[in-house]
């Protein structure tokens, strides 16, 4: 015991005196890395300039981004007049928009004397000309499932199940919640219930039971679609168990839908459980399409606020359609003989508007993958690029990272020549991983769009267009036609030219939700109180010099720093440029002399040990990148950080733990892995 007190004290002498001894050289050393991976990368503002042969592929070039961009805010009713042709409507409209944005009343109306049917705008009106086209490609958990489904035999499937669901009684207006993982029945529901205008809640299959019964009693609905259970990763997820514990606290349910995907035993309730095999058993293939009214809903989506229960976010028909295919098309630079693949799950919006909806409505090749990016391994995304020959691919950032974090062999083990272009949403690209994703993914040869939007939006807002906008890594770039961003400052007042402070944009665009459903008062406040006149989205942004936009975070994410505010994004993006961090997630804590300290919490790639000498290369790296008031104060080493199932990073969790108030957590059922939280509590570091 004796012994190895003192041989704890000695190292530890030994230890403080080695440190203070080296630490000159380590700066040096460290400072002269920093200055060349800097410079390369980083500080010198990289510039990824349009290609002759980007240009060449893409559907408009600088010259016509500006007119059309500058004629789209001009110009703004016959813009959206001209552009809302591009969806096949059954009773053509007469009116644009009728819009009030006020700090006491909002109404959001486009083309609301026309009607139409989203299913029908994308499936039927391919048939004339790509009835055997595919239309989905899915592709199972395990490599050897895969099903490709042609235009003609959607239309049949979906009519089917849309005849199904009319047996049961579900009619126009109903909502009907999905909860489902990645099977085409996912893509065949969700498409059955907008053509006899069911208005589909759809629930990403991660989350559990509570999750389940609160959407369903929120907007009421009767009906829910599952299955027994669903395959991710190789493990089996019990999404009837998941649903038979959430429908305990849901009396309004009449009807379980339950499809067959493991085919193993599940619990039966019946009168209320029905398979859905044999509801599609005896059904015509043919289901007329329902007339829907341009403003009637199209679906709700839940999503989580700063304060509360998560919104109904409402979307509705007609504007939602026109603007989902037209951003698919221009972002995308979509031709039509292209294999797309976004790597969302249908559960989040960005699955409802460009897996199934905006892909869809432009009779394209849209690929569903049931799995994950590591099963059966770390290669397997590259190799269903390269089996399907995938030209555009369009993910996440926090999905990059893990990727790259796992080393390149598993990328280069695949050639991927088919890509053409890449793209990212969800949160800030830091520059390494957006590098990273360009020449490893992309062999140095696509552009990247950074599409920046949410759920509210329905559709992308700020993103490059690759023919028109040079690429600057980290920056979503310019605003899609139509969207008028502007940057609001402490005081309230708009900034012109460049400048930093809460992102609001100034008109409405044909995509945007309508309501929360159920509390329309809910809606004002939350994204109309703050600004008169103006849609504030919640997060801050930089524009510079060249009008481009940097998204900083969350607004609630900021941490002021003596007196200055510092973007959580811009740190992490810091650490994570340092060749051995992985992920970080940076989170304020009260600070005598400064206000907030920052409390950094850091994942180390495969093969790296924290330590005191790496703890102070860091400090000393995030310093000189961003300045020395960006100096972290304490930092975490964790090898996992708290996430939703989107991939989210759960700050509001790591707040707490750093302020040692892991006692008052709050909700942490949407955690994927909850077990992360009690070993960042276990280490906590003390301030
Ligand atoms: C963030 C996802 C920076 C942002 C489509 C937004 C982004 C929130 C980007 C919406 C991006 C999304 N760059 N931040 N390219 N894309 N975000 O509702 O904070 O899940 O407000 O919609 O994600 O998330 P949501």
């Amino acid at each position: 015991k004796v012994k190895k007190n003192v041989s704890r004290k000695v190292k530890f002498k030994v230890k403080k005196k080695v440190s203070r001894k080296v630490k000159p050289k380590v700066k040096k050393k460290v400072s002269r890395k920093v200055k060349s991976k800097v410079k390369n990368d980083i500080e010198k503002e990289l510039i990824f300039k349009t290609r002759p042969e980007w240009i060449k592929a893409a559907l408009v070039n600088k010259t016509k981004y500006q007119k059309k961009y500058s004629d789209s805010i001009k110009n703004n009713n016959e813009f959206w007049k001209k552009e809302g042709k591009r969806i096949t409507w059954i009773k053509p409209y007469k009116k644009i928009k009728n819009v009030k944005y006020s700090k006491t009343d909002v109404k959001i109306k486009w083309y609301e004397d026309g009607t139409l049917n989203a299913s029908s705008n994308c499936i039927d009106r391919h048939l004339k000309d790509k009835k055997d086209k595919t239309a989905i490609i899915w592709v199972g958990d395990n490599p050897n499932d895969t099903r490709k489904i042609s235009y003609k035999q959607l239309h049949s499937e979906v009519s089917k199940a849309a005849n199904g669901l009319k047996k049961l009684g579900i009619k126009k207006g109903d909502r009907v919640t999905i909860y489902l993982t990645m099977i085409p029945e996912l893509a065949i529901t969700m498409l059955a219930c907008a053509r006899i205008g069911a208005i589909h809640s759809i629930i990403f299959g991660g989350f559990l039971a509570e999750s389940i019964s609160g959407r369903i009693n929120d907007c009421e609905s009767e009906y829910i679609i599952t299955s027994d259970e669903g395959v991710r990763g190789g493990k089996i997820i019990p999404l009837k168990i998941n649903v038979d514990e959430a429908l305990i606290n849901c009396p309004n349910v009449k009807k379980c839908i339950v499809i067959k995907r493991t085919g193993n035993y599940i619990n039966w309730v019946d009168g209320r459980d029905v398979w859905y095999e044999d509801l599609i058993k005896d059904v015509s293939n043919k289901c007329e399409p329902e007339e829907m009214n341009a403003e009637d809903p199209l679906f709700i989506l839940y999503t989580s606020g700063s304060t509360g229960k998560p919104k109904g976010v409402l979307h509705t028909t007609g504007g939602y359609m026109v603007y989902a295919s037209m951003t698919h098309q221009y972002i995308f630079n979509y031709k039509p003989r292209d294999v797309y693949w976004c790597t969302a799950d249908i559960g989040w919006v960005t699955g409802h508007s460009y897996i199934i909806y905006g892909p869809l409505a432009n009779g394209a090749t849209t690929i569903m993958h049931e799995g994950v990016p590591n099963y059966p391994d770390w290669s397997r995304w590259w190799q269903i690029i390269d089996k399907y020959k995938v030209n555009i691919f369009y993910t996440a950032p926090t999905a990059i990272r893990s990727i790259m974090r796992e080393g390149d062999k598993y990328v280069k083990k695949t050639s991927r020549k088919s890509l053409k272009l890449l793209g990212t949403v969800g949160e800030p690209i830091n520059p390494e991983a957006w590098l990273w994703y360009y020449k490893t993914v992309g062999n140095s040869k696509c552009p990247i769009v950074d599409t920046w939007w949410q759920t509210e939006t329905g559709g992308i807002l700020i993103s490059p267009q690759t023919g028109a906008i040079n690429l600057k890594p980290g920056s979503a770039t310019k605003p899609f036609y139509g969207i008028k961003p502007s940057i609001i400052d402490k005081n309230g007042k708009e900034i012109k030219g460049a400048g930093e402070g809460r992102l609001c944009i100034s008109q409405s665009w044909p995509g945007q939700m309508r309501t929360v459903y159920g509390d329309h008062q809910r809606f004002i406040d939350t994204y109309f109180s703050q600004f008169d006149g103006k849609y504030f989205t919640g997060d801050g942004a930089k524009r510079d010099k060249d009008g481009y936009y940097w998204i900083t975070g969350r607004v609630d994410d900021v941490i002021i720093v003596s007196g200055h505010n510092l973007g959580t994004a811009e740190i992490e993006s810091a650490f994570v440029a340092h060749e051995k961090v992985a992920e970080s997630a940076v989170v304020g804590y009260p600070h005598d002399i400064k206000g907030n300290g920052l409390y950094c919490y850091v994942t180390l790639n495969v093969g790296e040990e924290p330590n005191g000498e790496l703890e102070r290369d860091l400090k000393l790296w995030v310093r000189k990148q961003i300045g020395p008031l960006a100096t972290p104060d304490i930092i975490h080493f964790s090898p996992g950080l708290p996430k939703t199932r989107s991939g989210k990073i759960m700050r509001r969790i790591l707040r707490k733990i750093a302020a040692n108030e892991h006692d008052q957590l709050g909700d942490t059922s949407t955690l994927a892995d909850p077990s992360v939280v009690q070993s960042l509590v276990d280490n906590r570091k003390n301030i």
